[in-house]
């Protein structure tokens, strides 16, 4: 069992029958504890943890459909009636069992549901376990645009086990490699090569990798955990990754990690027009995504509402889009300024290159 120090709270990862989530929940013996699930990870990953403990036996489960088009304020409101109607109480306990969305969502509905109650985080994905539940950002999404509403606030523990991935379905191991590897780009050549290498397997995925890109999101979390310095490199690939998933959201194929790819890649370009990456190091990240990630097809009006949409980005400040950029594999820097203009043109630069989604 590896055991990581986080803000307030402890990161365990290994076998859940073998960490302290037993002792956890024996400490709300006398509570009611609910279960927060989508219909996949219920049926995948809930159905597990009610078999092998006994202390759930009378939790109740709440379930919503799976993707992204459900992470909205309508359903955390919803979520928050039927926590009503359960007469859940402020000593009790939410456990958020599944990927980024649910993590997110229920971290959000356990946060303001009677001004807070406690959660712990059960992540299933690849991208949950190695970025999502890790850090305490919780929100959903306002229409397109992703993550408008939320708050920091953190989970009481998180229990990261390897096993839930054996279930996952391989589209979705990938959306998880994608942060994996925004991880090594932003601070660690080695373990970007060493994904890389990974993803050829295919198969799964070492314990040791999980380790250390679950170390590197802890690490720059619990040093700026309200996102006021370093914390920001994490947004690497997000800028435009984030309109273009709020673009493409509820197409199949659609993915965080794959909309995050993309990002990354027009972020490299950028990087490479403003001078601060070599255009070897730019060939190589776009080749490296491009194998695994396909840039969408967009028409002028398309990319025209994209480049609008850069301007409502969480992370503007003075009415201006923000960007991480790279200065090499391994090294990025945040707070860059960019212009409609800039972003146009990147998005133009990418418009040839474009495959069929499916
Ligand atoms: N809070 C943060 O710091 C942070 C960081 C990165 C991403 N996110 C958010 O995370 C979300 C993306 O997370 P995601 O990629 O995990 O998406 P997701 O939660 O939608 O899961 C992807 C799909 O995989 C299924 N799934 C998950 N675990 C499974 C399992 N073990 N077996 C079978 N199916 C399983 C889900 O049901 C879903 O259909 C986005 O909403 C993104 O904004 C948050």
């Amino acid at each position: 069992m590896h055991l990581i120090q986080s803000n307030g709270y402890q990161l365990e990862l290994g076998s859940i029958l073998e960490s302290s989530f037993s002792e956890k929940l024996q400490s709300f013996s006398n509570e009611k504890i609910v279960l927060f699930a989508d219909e996949n990870t219920s049926e995948a990953c809930v159905s597990y943890l009610l078999t092998q403990f006994e202390q759930l036996s009378e939790a109740e489960v709440i379930m919503i459909p799976a993707g992204e088009i459900h992470k909205t304020v309508e359903i955390v409101e919803n979520i928050w009636e039927v926590l009503s109607d359960y007469q859940v109480g402020r000593h009790d306990l939410l456990i958020n069992i599944g990927g980024g969305m649910i993590t997110d969502m229920g971290g959000f509905i356990a946060s303001c549901y009677k001004r807070g109650i406690e959660f712990i985080n059960v992540p299933t994905s690849l991208l949950g376990m190695v970025d999502a539940s890790i850090g305490g950002k919780t929100g959903v999404n306002l229409g397109h645009f992703k993550n408008q509403i939320g708050v920091f606030s953190h989970p009481i523990a998180v229990y990261i086990d390897p096993i839930f991935l054996s279930t996952l379905p391989k589209a979705e191991l990938m959306s998880g490699y994608a942060e994996l590897l925004k991880h090594g780009l932003i601070s660690d050549a080695l373990l970007y090569a060493e994904v890389l290498a990974q993803m050829e397997e295919a198969e799964s995925i070492p314990v040791e990798l999980l380790r250390d890109g679950i170390e590197i999101k802890n690490k720059v979390v619990t040093a700026d955990p309200l996102e006021k310095g370093e914390r920001k490199k994490l947004n690497f690939g997000h800028t435009f990754g984030h309109v273009i998933e709020g673009f493409y959201m509820g197409r199949e194929g659609v993915s965080h990690g794959w909309a995050v790819a993309i990002g990354m890649i027009f972020e490299s370009y950028l990087s490479y027009k403003r001078g601060l990456l070599t255009l070897k190091d730019y060939q190589k990240i776009e080749l490296d995504l491009k194998k695994w990630y396909n840039i969408p097809p967009f028409s002028n009006e398309d990319m025209q509402e994209m480049v609008n949409w850069l301007s409502n980005d969480k992370k503007n400040r003075s009415g201006k889009i923000q960007c991480c950029l790279l200065e090499g594999i391994g090294k990025c820097t945040f707070d860059h300024e960019i212009s409609q203009d800039e972003a146009v043109e990147v998005f133009l630069h990418f418009k040839n290159q474009q495959i069929n989604l499916n």
